[in-house]
């Protein structure tokens, strides 16, 4: 992996000259201020965050206040901001932190992580803007960062690269530093990922760390992080049979629940010779034709489709209330699954 000793040094003084200084919640130490704000701009955007951020705080000027309060008023000041499950830690959180804590929020990243709604990032966050302290924040934009900066392969949603990503940012923290450098290293790694770093067009000309960045100098930005894997659906495969007698085609009614319950379809078999014995007990002649098979996709699996085409009488009875003979010119008037329906239309033509 890429080694950069002078990462922190590079932060910090990008940070001071070309982050951001003048959001509401800089230039504090107050935890409550600052909590407030990182529980608000999890998952939301610093322009949404402003106005309500400014609500709270008027209606809730420290912990004890919002402790206080009633939950549902926590809920409507919280409406429009998503995420509600944010509002209810967020009393839960004040309410802990007024009764077990004498209304100071606790000083370690540990005994925060341990309060409602704060994880391990948004606990350094608070440690480090509020008191200063070494710990470093890992949230979706610093990881971004990193992949592309040291070129962590992998996706880092997954716990190996994630874990490899928090000992990574751990060593990059600056060593005995000032407050100050902490809290501009800290502001840094978010500013920068969220004004440069970005994810659909990164402006690597303004990085400070352009020259060393290895998605950069590979031109790998597109692929730095990695995307989430995709998930590998299962296949299945199926036999099908399009029973014909002139215009009518033999649809069967499927079971009532499971792919397609309760649709009218056409008989099915798990493989060829099977499909010809049941060709066979429907009446039909014993020479079956190969048409082209398909493919369908369902959420959870995909269905290979191997259609088979048999002639039959129409006029012989089958004796159960399972199958009909169907007009292909009629097949809207039946609940037909779309690709066999689809399988059926492409016949029409060529069958009469
Ligand atoms: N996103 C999360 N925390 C932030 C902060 N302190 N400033 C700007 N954006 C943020």
């Amino acid at each position: 992996m890429l080694q950069l000793t002078d990462f922190s040094a590079r932060l910090i003084a990008w940070q001071r000259v070309h982050g951001r200084h003048d959001l509401p919640w800089q230039n504090t130490r107050d935890a409550y201020r600052i909590w407030l704000s990182e529980i608000m701009l999890q998952q939301t955007q610093v322009s949404t965050v402003i106005p309500y951020y400014a609500r709270f705080l008027e209606r809730f000027p420290d912990v004890n206040a919002l402790a206080a309060a009633p939950v549902d008023d926590v809920m409507a000041l919280w409406a429009g901001l998503g995420y509600y499950s944010r509002a209810r830690n967020l009393h839960r959180c004040a309410d802990a932190v007024a009764t077990e804590h004498g209304g100071e929020f606790p000083r370690s990243v540990d005994e925060l992580a341990e309060l409602p709604g704060i994880g391990r990032s948004t606990a350094a966050a608070i440690a480090s803007f509020a008191y200063g302290a070494r710990a470093t924040i890992l949230d979706g934009n610093v990881k971004r960062v990193l992949a592309r900066v040291f070129g962590v392969e992998g996706f880092p949603g997954e716990k190996k690269v994630e874990n490899a990503m928090w000992t990574l940012a751990e060593s990059l923290l600056p060593d005995a530093a000032h407050k100050d450098e902490v809290t501009a290293y800290t502001q840094g790694l978010m500013d920068l990922g969220a004004t440069l770093c970005v994810r659909g067009k990164p402006d690597c000309v303004r990085c400070p760390f352009a020259p060393d960045c290895v998605a950069n100098v590979t031109g790998r930005q597109k692929e730095l992080p990695a995307a989430r894997p995709k998930k590998t659906v299962p296949t299945r495969k199926t036999w099908m049979l399009v029973l014909q007698d002139g215009d009518t085609v033999l649809l069967e009614k499927r079971p009532p629940s499971g792919i397609w319950g309760g649709l009218w379809s056409l008989p099915e078999a798990a493989d060829e010779d099977a499909l010809a014995a049941v060709a066979h007990s429907l009446g039909g002649t014993n020479e079956l034709q190969r048409l082209s098979p398909f493919t369908h996709t369902f959420t959870h699996f995909k269905l290979d489709i191997e259609p088979r085409l048999g002639r039959a009488d129409a006029a012989t009875e089958l004796a159960d209330n399972h199958t009909v003979w169907a007009p292909l010119s009629n097949i809207d008037a039946y609940g037909v699954p779309a690709p066999v329906r689809k399988l059926l239309d492409a016949l029409q033509g060529s069958l009469i």
